[in-house]
């Protein structure tokens, strides 16, 4: 069984003083959040679409889909954690809870703040998920990298063309997750910020996905701006 994790359960603190949290926020008159669920939403192989938000905001959130989706009864709005993966954690939960986890139970998670995913990008997660595989959708760096132990001098110039940055979706087999992140101590837990690390610190195989430069993550202010020239631009949040 395949479910989509569409995270939401953080609270933009780089965004700045705005009075919600910056999944909330509109572009193109519509929250991002709702811009994002849509693109899983319409993928019919996913059982459910497990949205964790801040607890505050859960009851906020399940209005907001209510008025902008036509539909939403394959959507599940519960608690976040206190951190990205604990927000994972939770959803994993929820489908231990109301599913059961089996070999077969397999999660494609994406930033509720990515609203520019595509169905190509979602299609080849969901593949390698089927497979039984854990994936991270990447674009080769265009910036060349450098290296900084303390921030004042350079350490190091890795070679460009070994180096990628990390987007979302990233996907993978919910049981083998929850047993990986079970082995890690509280210090390694407390310094990932994304799943596929899980994997990667354990020694595990994570496939790359082809990203797309305009898979943005909105994350500044400035972010806002370039996602409605996206919009206007043609781009389909
Ligand atoms: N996220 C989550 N649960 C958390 C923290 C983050 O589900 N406890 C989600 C965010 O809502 C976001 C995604 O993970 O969709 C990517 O994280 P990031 O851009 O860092 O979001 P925030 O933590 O909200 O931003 P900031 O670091 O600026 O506070």
């Amino acid at each position: 069984m395949l479910f989509a994790v569409v995270l939401a359960g953080g609270i933009g603190k780089r965004m700045g003083n705005v009075d919600k949290p910056k999944q909330f926020l509109l572009i193109g008159g519509k929250p991002i959040i709702v811009h994002t669920i849509e693109k899983f939403y319409i993928n019919d192989c996913f059982e459910k679409v497990i949205v964790p938000c801040p607890e505050e905001w859960v009851s906020y959130t399940e209005d907001l889909l209510a008025r902008d989706l036509k539909e939403t009864s394959r959507i599940a709005v519960i608690k976040g954690g206190s951190d990205r993966n604990g927000s994972i954690v939770n959803a994993l939960n929820y489908i231990r809870d109301n599913y059961g986890i089996d070999d077969d139970t397999a999660v494609v998670t994406h930033d509720a703040v990515r609203p520019f995913v595509t169905q190509r990008i979602i299609d080849e997660n969901v593949k390698a998920a089927e497979a039984g595989m854990a994936c991270d959708t990447v674009i080769p760096a265009t910036d060349t990298i450098v290296q900084s132990q303390g921030g004042e001098f350079i350490t190091s110039i890795p070679n460009r063309a070994e180096y990628y940055h990390g987007q979302t979706p990233q996907s993978f087999p919910a049981a083998k997750f929850l047993k990986l992140y079970d082995s890690l101590t509280a210090d390694e837990k407390s310094i990932l910020t994304d799943a596929a690390k899980v994997f990667v610190m354990k020694g595990e195989p994570v496939a790359m996905i082809k990203g797309e430069e305009f898979n943005i993550k909105v994350t500044y202010k400035y972010d806002l701006t370039r996602a409605e020239i996206m919009l206007k631009g043609g781009k389909n949040a």
